[in-house]
């Protein structure tokens, strides 16, 4: 296969971005972004304009043989009988279904009914949550739904021409997150759906088909001139990035992304009736245990914007400021919070004193906050015996120096900085020149550089922090 090149999308929350990579090597050719609007709520056809805008950007894919597309997860994109978008598609970091999710588990009979039957327990963020808002809040809507999409199964639908509903297609990782689907069997729980839409003809609802992990979707677009595409299932945005990161058991992935996210490669599925760990599966064939909080970059964004700096500047002024911020601490519950699951939450800034409340402080109660949040999180995946040798730190909020030095203070290990990359993407497209090879494991590439950074711990900040979230807790 040598020659051959093949392309690799991540469709995200905020933009969507392109890589075309050599299919034998992985060596990059050539990239593409556009953005995406705001907002918890996104008409799916802003995406597919972006994913048009994001291809051009990189070139085309006219000499490209396969592609895939890795999504931001669990976001509802609900189809009517011709295949229309129903409304607008309500997005992981959307949080109005979070009175659907306690009703839900309420009526499976509590959390543990849940993580048994799926591998989570239910959140808002969780698709099937969002069904059952659609029932309660706009039920003409829901009865109209004949098919039900994540972001990325739509995507490569679109890509393969939208066809017939029965052509949609997706992954084990991104049907993981759905909430109607078990991880661990791997098979749809079709009852679930149905309980959700309160229909009970929900068994017409089609739901894509769960393909391997290097098996295709089908081909591109003949009549876009896209026929010559070999399609693969993609897979959701935390998977694709395990792939592209070539991560292994005893890898953890921290993530700070929008979302923040703590994810492990995992030979068995897990079950975390606590909820604080969803039991996802991987683009492999494994699992993925992580944990997920809805506050990541956004947390040095808010905070940068309040100090009146850029990114750089906030680094500085955290890495000016003593481990413990001087007695701040930010709980940073900025958009409600996932783990732990207050929805309704606002962030809290705590132990202000006339000494302590400086700038630098303040940065550096943000940084500190949000590596707390995934400390947390970390310890939760370790707790259910996922072995946790390397931690890799990725996505645009770890490009921070701040960031990246104290994380391992707080964490109180190691971490290892991969150079700055799209990881995503990158996992789409290795996955992409899985599906061309139809080997067993995917494509060995070139991996990317790694810098480790170490630092004295800090485990009184995390106890601080960690006091002081149950104050928000409770009040909130
Ligand atoms: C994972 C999750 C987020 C989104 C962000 O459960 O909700 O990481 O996938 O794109």
């Amino acid at each position: 296969m040598s020659d051959q090149l093949v392309a690799g999308i991540d469709s995200s929350t905020q933009s969507c971005k392109v890589v075309v990579r050599d299919a034998e090597t992985g060596a990059l050719r050539r990239f593409g972004q556009a953005p995406h609007p705001d907002g918890t709520e996104v008409d799916p056809a802003a995406w597919w304009d972006a994913l048009q805008a994001a291809v051009a950007a990189a070139g085309g894919l006219d000499d490209v043989a396969a592609v895939s597309v890795g999504g931001q997860q669990h976001g509802m994109v609900a189809l009517d009988a011709d295949g229309e978008v129903i409304r607008p598609a309500l997005l992981w970091n959307d949080t109005r279904s979070a009175d659907a999710a306690e009703d839900l588990i309420a009526e499976l009979g509590g959390p543990g009914a849940w993580s048994g039957a799926t591998g989570s327990v239910l959140v808002a963020s969780l698709t099937v949550t969002k069904l059952r808002w659609l029932a309660d809040h706009e039920p003409e809507h829901a009865a109209r739904v004949s098919a039900v999409a994540l972001p990325h199964d739509w995507l490569t639908w679109k890509l393969s021409g939208a066809q017939a509903l029965d052509t949609l297609a997706t992954d084990r990782s991104d049907a993981s997150g759905t909430g109607y689907f078990d991880a661990a069997a791997g098979e749809y729980r079709r009852e679930l759906l149905a309980m959700a839409l309160r229909r009970d003809d929900a068994d017409d609802v089609v739901l894509p088909r769960v393909l391997g992990p290097n098996q295709t979707a089908g081909i591109g677009d003949v009549s876009a001139g896209l026929g010559h595409l070999a399609l693969g299932p993609g897979a959701g945005d935390n998977a694709s990035a395990a792939l592209g990161l070539g991560m292994r058991r005893g890898d953890v992935a921290i993530s700070i992304g929008t979302s923040g996210v703590v994810s492990a490669v995992a030979p068995e599925p897990v079950d975390d009736p606590s909820g604080t760990v969803n039991g996802f599966a991987d683009a492999t064939g494994a699992f993925l245990p992580l944990a997920v909080t809805l506050n990541g970059s956004r947390v040095l964004d808010a905070t940068a914007t309040l100090l009146g700096v850029d990114h750089a500047g906030l680094a500085e002024l955290a890495l000016a400021g003593a481990p413990g911020a001087g007695g701040l601490t930010l709980v940073p519950y900025l958009e409600g919070e996932r783990t732990p699951n207050l929805p309704r939450a606002t962030g809290s800034l705590l132990g202000l004193s006339v000494a302590g409340m400086t700038r630098e402080n303040l940065a550096r109660a943000a940084v500190e906050g949000l590596l707390c949040g995934q400390a947390d999180g970390l310890a939760a995946v370790e707790a259910l015996g996922v072995p946790v040798e390397r931690i890799q730190l990725i996505g645009g909020g770890a490009r921070s120096t701040a960031v990246q030095q104290v994380a391992p203070a707080i964490l109180g290990r190691p971490v290892h900085v991969p150079d700055p990359g799209e990881y995503v993407a990158d996992g789409a497209a290795r996955q992409a020149a899985w599906v061309l090879a139809a080997t067993d494991e995917p494509p060995t590439w070139q991996t990317s550089r790694v810098r480790t950074v170490e630092a004295e711990a800090t485990p009184e900040v995390r106890e601080r922090y960690a006091s002081r979230r149950e104050l928000v807790a409770e009040r909130d």
